[in-house]
């Protein structure tokens, strides 16, 4: 049986009035959600089912497709299409100073020798995969310049280089933007946000020097990573978790070999390292690990 889904969230066998809702059957669900797990990892529980069509009824309009087999047919070829529908499905939530601990080992511990490495003109690399809307890489990034304005802009001359990435452009987009209402910056000192960021009204916006530092990619850590070298530290946090447990130890073991040694992954609160990463990554934290053999 076909449930129709009607944009106020509710499901209804009947059609309502005026609205013209999409036929969302739960075949189609699970042919939607064996798309996003194949392109993304992403697992969609049914409880997602009116979520899903929620996302996903706007883009079959842009499309002029009347029905979710059309749509998933379309997407089947349109690789553009398919990128769109898999970013539509991510979710972005995220927030500054966010898993506070992480940023204080950092300062703490790794910051000094990134500094000292920079400063010295030898590259340092940072990444921050699945960045969202770009919270992260800039706590961390405002961090790394910190409160001595001089040092601050001295680092920002150097060769340290921050790549941010995510799935989904609309995220990337929102990172490389970097203004952010005044509020869901407070949880960063004033110190900082006195010396890397730019009031504007209602919002701040971040500074050339941190913004000079870091490179925006749309990449999915599904696929291909066209990356050269390793880094010094990586940022994976809360994106793995919408994955299932294969794909998670997948990705775990190709970020730890992405970790130069001696360098740290940092990742999410309910996320472990397990399988064969684990012989790789030494844990110096909670959810904060060091890639043996430096
Ligand atoms: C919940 S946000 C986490 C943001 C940030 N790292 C944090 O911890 O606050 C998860 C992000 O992972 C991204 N994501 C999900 N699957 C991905 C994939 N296969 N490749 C790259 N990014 C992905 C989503 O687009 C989303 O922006």
């Amino acid at each position: 049986m076909s449930l129709m889904l009607t944009p106020s969230g509710k499901m209804d066998d009947s059609i309502v009035p005026g609205v013209s809702p999409q036929v969302f059957s739960r075949a189609d669900f699970a042919k939607v959600a064996d798309f996003t797990h194949r392109k993304s990892g992403i697992v969609l529980s049914e409880g997602k089912m009116m979520l899903v069509y929620s996302r996903l009824a706007p883009l079959l309009r842009r499309c002029k497709c009347t029905t979710f087999a059309e749509y998933l047919a379309l997407i089947e070829e349109d690789q553009n299409q398919a990128i769109a529908t898999v970013a539509a499905l991510t979710t972005n939530h995220t927030y500054f100073n966010r898993e506070e601990h992480h940023f204080e080992h950092f300062a703490k511990h790794v910051r000094g020798d990134l500094v000292a490495k920079a400063l010295s003109k030898q590259p340092v690399r940072i990444w921050s995969a699945g960045c969202s809307s770009g919270e992260e890489i800039w706590t961390l990034m405002l961090t790394l310049l910190g409160p001595d304005r001089i040092e601050g802009k001295q680092i920002a001359k150097s060769k340290l280089v921050a790549l941010a990435s995510d799935l989904a452009e609309h995220a990337v987009s929102a990172a490389d933007a970097a203004t952010y209402q005044k509020d869901a910056m407070k949880e960063i000192s004033q110190a900082l946000l006195d010396n890397w960021c730019k009031a504007d009204g209602d919002t701040l916006k971040i500074g050339p020097e941190a913004h000079g530092l870091v490179r925006f990619r749309q990449l999915n850590l599904l696929g291909d990573w066209p990356i050269k070298n390793t880094f010094d530290v990586i940022f994976c946090r809360n994106v793995m978790i919408y994955f299932d447990h294969p794909t998670k130890e997948r990705l775990v073991w190709r970020l730890a070999n992405q970790v130069r040694p001696g360098g740290y992954l940092y990742i999410g609160h309910s996320e472990r390292v397990s399988g064969q990463a684990a012989e790789l990554l030494e844990p110096v934290g909670p959810t904060i690990y060091r890639r043996r053999g430096a």
